[in-house]
């Protein structure tokens, strides 16, 4: 019989509403506890996602001992301190993206976790989504020849939110880079690999950080142009061209429903109905980790995280 994971979540905002909606939908997932710096937000937010206990600090929520893995889901500029917290406290952690804001507090979180022999992922849960695994299951089988061009984009009307928007304030980790550059990053890496080069030019706001990043990634026999950014709303369509045929992923991409193959002018489709958010598949896959004792993931492991963030790193360099 599948074992029951016990879980806890840390820091109580958008994200971690949209991630409770899903955990309610994985039979094997139980929340045990909710911890905020607000005790009246860890409360409500217990009290609606039928958590069991609320915590109105996140040392409780770590020591809590029926708990086995604990979602972060706090601003980019906690993920280091809080998944560290966590894991001290013998914790396994499901840390949101960017894992951390610059490799050295990647490489420092993972450190700690193969030193206390805890699970740790990031939680680049388009990973896990099945249209996007269908893509690559193509291109595996030489369903479009030689993969030759990738394009990705993630953008959305968002310039006019307050200077105090985590988007918008370099001291929350903000700019479009960090928040939602890494998917079309994550994608180009999972089709195509690591890149020989990257070149990239961005936009900035008032508040220093990037509003508009355009990137291209130099392989030996292969390019992507990806570009992120909060200044135009966008069809979010991904595709992947190749000697052979064309995959498109319908947008938004990340969260694809929806790909197409297309070969010698004909196409087809395979339909993949949402369940829930879209972060059911990324739980489930961490229920497995845990129930089975690993302490990575194979599907997004240790080594995917810390290259996902040398690019970030590389753009950086470029729109600095
Ligand atoms: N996977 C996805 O699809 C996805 C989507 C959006 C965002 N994210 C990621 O999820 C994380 C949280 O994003 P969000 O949109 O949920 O953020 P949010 O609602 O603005 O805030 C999330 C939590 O961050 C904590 N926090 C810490 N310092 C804060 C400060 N100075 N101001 C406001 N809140 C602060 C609060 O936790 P307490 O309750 O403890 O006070 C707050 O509830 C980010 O790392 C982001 O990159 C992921």
């Amino acid at each position: 019989m599948t074992k029951t994971i016990k879980w806890g979540i840390a820091g109580l905002g958008n994200i971690a509403r949209k991630f409770a909606e899903d955990l309610k939908r994985v039979a094997q997932a139980e929340l045990v506890g909710v911890a905020s710096t607000n005790r009246g937000r860890a409360l409500a937010f217990q009290k609606e996602f039928n958590g069991q206990k609320a915590y109105g600090n996140y040392e409780d929520l770590y020591r809590d001992p029926k708990i086995q893995v604990i979602y972060i889901a706090s601003l980019n500029q906690n993920h280091k301190d809080m998944t560290m917290a966590a894991l001290e406290a013998g914790k396994g952690v499901l840390c949101e993206k960017p894992l951390g804001l610059n490799t050295e507090e990647i490489r420092a979180m993972i450190a700690l976790a193969q030193k206390q022999n805890c699970f740790l992922m990031e939680a680049l849960w388009s990973r896990f989504n099945p249209a996007i695994q269908k893509a690559k299951q193509w291109i595996t089988a030489g369903q479009i020849g030689d993969p030759k061009f990738l394009y990705a984009e993630f953008s959305f009307y968002r310039l006019n939110i307050d200077s105090s928007h985590r988007l918008m304030d370099p001291k929350k980790g903000g700019g479009v880079l960090l928040d939602i550059g890494i998917y079309p990053l994550f994608l180009a890496y999972f089709i195509l690999g690591k890149p020989k080069k990257i070149v990239a030019q961005s936009i900035s706001a008032n508040t220093g950080v990037d509003v508009q990043t355009s990137m291209i990634l130099q392989y030996k026999n292969n390019q992507a142009v990806l570009y992120c950014g909060i200044a135009n709303e966008s069809d979010n369509n991904a595709k992947v061209g190749g000697t052979k045929g064309e995959i498109l992923l319908h947008g938004f991409w990340h969260n694809a429903q929806k790909v197409e193959l297309t070969q010698s002018g004909t196409t087809t489709q395979e339909d993949f109905p949402l369940e829930g958010n879209g972060y059911v598949p990324e739980i489930e896959e961490v229920n497995r980790c845990i129930a089975s004792g690993k302490k990575e993931s194979n599907l997004w492991s240790h080594q995917d995280a810390i290259e996902l963030g040398k690019m970030v790193e590389q753009v950086f360099e470029k729109i600095k």
